[in-house]
C-alpha cells in the first residue's frame, strides 16, 4: 500500500486578478489534507477510485472522459508510459478539505493521486511535473484556471504566482497568523470566473484597471511579507476586498464575516479564492485567536481554522 498526500491552500492576494496575467500570492494550509491510497487489486479488476466521502467509486475504464479522478490517473500514467488498461489497482481517496470552498480541494485530491500513483509504480515525480499535470485537472473542474492552486499545492511553498511564469522563490520573513472562516456556502468557481469574465469582456477597460489595483496590492503585500512588515497587510487585505467587491464576487455572508473579525480586533480581512460563499481569511495576532474564532462562529462561520502562515 502506498499513499501520498497533500495539503489545502489559500490565496492571501489577488484572486480572479490573477487568471489576468497579474501577481497573486497563496500558501499552503497544512492543517487541511486531501490522501490517496494505491493498493494492488486482484488481476482483471482493473483501477478502481473510491471516494468515500461523497459516496462514488468510478471505474476508470467506464469513466467520462471528463471525469476529474480518473482523468488525473490516465493522464498521470501516460506520463510514465503505462497503459491504464493494464493495471490492477484500488485508489481510496480521503479529505478533509471543504469541498467547493476555495481551499484547494479538486487541486490537492489530484495532487494526492499523482503523487501517491507515482510512488507506488516506483517512478516519483518532480514538483513540477506533478503542477502541469494537476493543472490538466484543474482545468476540468474550473475552465480557464490560473494555475495556482496546483503550484502552491505541488510546491508547499508559500508562491508568488504570475500565470505562466515560473514560481519565483518568496521568503516570508516574519510568520504571521490567518484566520479562515467557512460561510458553508458554495464557491463555484468556474461560475464566479465565468462572470467576472463576461463583465470583462463587457467592459474591458474597467477590469483591466481593476485588475491592475489588485496587482499593485499584491505587489505591495509581497514587499511586505518579504520585509516582514506584517502590520502593512492588513489595509492591503482591505484594500484588495474593495476590488473584489467591484469584481461582484461578495456575498453578504461574506461581509458579515469579514465585519465579525475586525470588531473582534483583525488587522484585515477579505474572501479568498472565487468568492461568492467560500471561505474569507483574517490576519490576526496569535493572542486574538480565540476571540476571534468565536465573533466569527457567533456571525455564522461553519468552521474556522486558526493557521501560521511561513512557519
Ligand atoms: C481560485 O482559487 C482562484 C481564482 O483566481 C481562479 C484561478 O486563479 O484559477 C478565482
Amino acid at each position: 500500500m502506498t499513499q501520498g498526500r497533500a495539503s489545502g491552500k489559500v490565496i492571501l492576494f489577488g484572486e480572479h486578478a490573477v487568471v489576468y496575467g497579474r501577481p497573486a500570492i497563496a500558501v499552503p494550509v497544512t492543517d487541511v489534507q486531501a490522501t490517496a491510497r494505491v493498493e494492488a487489486a486482484a488481476p482483471g479488476s482493473g483501477i478502481l477510485i473510491h471516494a468515500p466521502d461523497i459516496g462514488q467509486t468510478i471505474d476508470v475504464a467506464t469513466a467520462p472522459a471528463d471525469e476529474p479522478l480518473s482523468f488525473t490517473v490516465r493522464r498521470t500514467l501516460a506520463r510514465l508510459g503505462r497503459a491504464w488498461q493494464d493495471l490492477d489497482l484500488s485508489l481510496t481517496l480521503v479529505s478533509s478539505i471543504p469541498v467547493a470552498s476555495g481551499l484547494g480541494s479538486g487541486a490537492a485530491v489530484a495532487t494526492a493521486i499523482v503523487r501517491a500513483l507515482t510512488a507506488h509504480l516506483g517512478c516519483p515525480l518532480d514538483k513540477k511535473e506533478v503542477s502541469s499535470i494537476v493543472y490538466e485537472t484543474e482545468k476540468i473542474f474550473h475552465g480557464t484556471p490560473s494555475g495556482i492552486d496546483n503550484t502552491v499545492i505541488a510546491f508547499e511553498q508559500p508562491v508568488y504566482f504570475v500565470k505562466g511564469r515560473l514560481i519565483e522563490p518568496f521568503a516570508v520573513r516574519r510568520p504571521f497568523w490567518i484566520a479562515i472562516a467557512d460561510t458553508g456556502l458554495p464557491s463555484l468557481t468556474r461560475e464566479s470566473v465565468a462572470d467576472v469574465r463576461a463583465a470583462w469582456q463587457r467592459d474591458r477597460q474597467a477590469y483591466e484597471a481593476i485588475f491592475d489595483r489588485v496587482g499593485a496590492v499584491a505587489d505591495a503585500a509581497r514587499a511586505a511579507i518579504e520585509e516582514g512588515r506584517i502590520a502593512a497587510l492588513g489595509a492591503l487585505m482591505a484594500e484588495n476586498q474593495r476590488l473584489l467587491r467591484r469584481l461582484d464576487v461578495s456575498l453578504p455572508e461574506l461581509e458579515r464575516l469579514i465585519e465579525a473579525a475586525q470588531r473582534a480586533g483583525a488587522q484585515g480581512a477579505k474572501l479568498s479564492g472565487g468568492g461568492r460563499g467560500g471561505n474569507m481569511i483574517a490576519l490576526i495576532e496569535p493572542q486574538q485567536a480565540d476571540a476571534v474564532r468565536a465573533a466569527l462562529q457567533a456571525a455564522g462561520a461553519k468552521r474556522v481554522i486558526v493557521t501560521e502562515v511561513g512557519k
